[in-house]
């Protein structure tokens, strides 16, 4: 009992920390981070734009009496933002730096002196104002968080123009309240540039821990350690596993660890082990969408061999006596998930698959024999001008007759013109479109530059520019 007890503890700890070894990881570098914050100077920006300031208001002692100052209504009418400097602060974050930032805000003053009142608007300009922030990043529950523990701001100085009413005479004093509005800036500053990290902050935590692939699958990106920040770059462990939309369930094998080489020569990095790529084959496996249903009028008119019964005479002998000149087809579907690995340059392929042939006898469908099929391809792969190119060979092929409602016959004409078919005809034209090269798979928003794809033992990895797709 105890035993017992003991190894069904052993199982969920097996489980449990196979589950948690990352099928995805990410490695961002220096070029990469000074490229996410070149999008984020446009966004702070248009952030510090909407800052709203508050009312101003205060006494200026003139010897004769006090002048009662109001400022309101003032609203930023330009931002210049310099480009941040930013680089990873290892061990926490990035730390950020913004230098001479300028500020245009127009509002409108007040002033009352015993019983003179005077009103206009006026115009500020607010120079060298410095920001210095540290990001903070996180795992929050698997997604990628980010705060701001530290920020200051400096505010160089103000120059202030004012217009309408005595305004001649109210001139004199800006000195006196110019140091305030610079204080009320200098407050304002850090708490906008907050507000603006708890946006991005939100936007990825909204993204959630699901990226939606196709109306069948999706893939779970939620992070599977903390993220490490490294003094040159930042690297991410990703779940990166799949699942059907309809058939959540966990494939019968699990992720192995791998460690991810990555370049500072690239943006991005991205490594996807063996177990991904697997995970997306059970998953469209168990959503029903590995299978395809082959009538004759889709096999070219020039092929020698068509699905119809009379043509199938010569390599099943007994098939047109009991059914003259019907017309076939064939349903094949993967019977067990496709397996890919990951050899140092190659990628091989496993895919064990069926092939129930039917008649069509006055629209109804009559069973006829069942081929299993085992067989293995083996490819070179690479991407050359963002296109996915390589080239694919068969490695073996192993066919059985599974079942059969029309006795036995003999397998080899059958498992001959097969590869016949598929060496002449059919690798062929996938060959061509391989060379031709396929789109890669991208990310909305995105664009990728300069990528290079290297296979290693137990997974692929990735190094590419990363652009934002205008
Ligand atoms: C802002 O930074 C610049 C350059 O580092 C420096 O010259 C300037 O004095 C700083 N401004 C303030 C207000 O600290
Ligand atoms: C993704 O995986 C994590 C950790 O295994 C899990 O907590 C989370 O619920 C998963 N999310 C989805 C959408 O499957
Ligand atoms: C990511 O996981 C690998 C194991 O697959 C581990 O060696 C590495 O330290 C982890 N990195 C991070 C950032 O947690
Ligand atoms: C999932 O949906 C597909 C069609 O989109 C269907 O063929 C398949 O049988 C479904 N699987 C389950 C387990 O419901
Ligand atoms: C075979 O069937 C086709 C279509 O049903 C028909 O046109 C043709 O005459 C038939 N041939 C023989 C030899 O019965
Ligand atoms: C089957 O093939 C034979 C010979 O090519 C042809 O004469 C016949 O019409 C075909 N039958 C059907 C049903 O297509
Ligand atoms: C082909 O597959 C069969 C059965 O899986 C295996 O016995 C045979 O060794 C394989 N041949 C090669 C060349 O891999």
């Amino acid at each position: 009992m105890y035993k017992m007890r003991l190894l069904a503890l052993l199982l969920v700890t097996v489980t449990h920390t196979h589950a948690n070894y990352p099928a995805l990881q990410a490695v961002l570098s220096q070029n990469g981070l000074r490229k996410v914050s070149h999008w984020m100077t446009d966004w702070l920006q248009s952030k510090l734009s909407t800052i709203k300031l508050p009312d101003v208001r205060g006494d200026v002692d003139i010897k004769i009496g006090t002048i009662h100052y109001l400022l309101y209504d003032m609203s930023v009418q330009r931002c210049d933002l310099p480009e941040p400097s930013v680089a990873f602060s290892e061990g926490t974050g990035v730390a950020l730096q913004v230098d001479g930032l300028s500020i245009a805000i127009n509002g409108l003053w007040k002033t009352h002196f015993g019983l003179i009142h005077d009103s206009g608007w006026f115009s500020l300009a607010v120079y060298n104002v410095n920001l210095s922030a540290v990001l903070e990043l996180d795992n929050n529950d698997g997604c990628l968080s980010i705060l701001t523990p530290v920020c200051s701001a400096d505010v160089g100085y103000v120059q202030a123009n004012f217009h309408g009413g005595g305004s001649f005479f109210f001139q004199p004093f800006v000195e006196m309240f110019s140091s305030k509005i610079t204080d009320k800036i200098r407050e304002k500053i850090c708490p906008a540039f907050k507000k603006g990290i708890e946006d991005v902050d939100g936007h990825l935590a909204a993204m959630s821990d699901a990226i939606n692939m196709d109306p069948y699958v999706f893939m779970n990106i939620s992070l599977t350690d903390s993220p490490i920040v490294m003094d040159s770059a930042l690297r991410l462990n990703i779940t990166g596993e799949f699942y059907s939309k309809n058939f959540s369930s966990e494939p019968p094998f699990s992720p192995s660890p791998f460690q991810l080489p990555w370049q500072n020569k690239y943006m991005l990095s991205v490594g996807m082990s063996e177990f991904c790529i697997n995970s997306a084959s059970y998953a469209y496996l168990k959503s029903g969408v590995l299978k395809i249903l082959i009538k004759d009028d889709m096999i070219p008119k020039t092929f020698p061999l068509h699905l119809n019964t009379s043509q199938f005479g010569f390599l099943i002998p007994q098939l047109p006596k009991l059914y003259p000149n019907l017309t076939m087809q064939t349903l094949l579907y993967a019977s067990e998930t496709p397996l890919f690995s990951f050899t140092e340059t190659a990628a091989n392929f496993h895919l064990l698959s069926a092939a129930k042939f039917t008649a069509i006898k006055s629209d109804a469908e009559v069973p006829l024999f069942r081929l299993d099929m085992d067989c293995s391809f083996s490819a070179k792969a690479y991407i050359d001008k963002q296109l996915l190119k390589g080239f694919l060979v068969m490695k073996n092929l192993t066919v059985t007759l599974g079942s059969s409602d029309i006795g036995d016959f003999s397998i080899t004409p059958i498992k001959n013109t097969l590869t016949l078919a598929l060496t002449k005809v059919v690798l062929p034209k996938v060959n061509a479109q391989l060379k031709d090269g396929l789109p890669l798979p991208f990310v909305k928003g995105f664009i990728l530059r300069n990528s290079v794809m290297n296979i290693e033992n137990g997974f692929v990895t990735i190094g590419t520019d990363i652009d934002l797709l205008h």
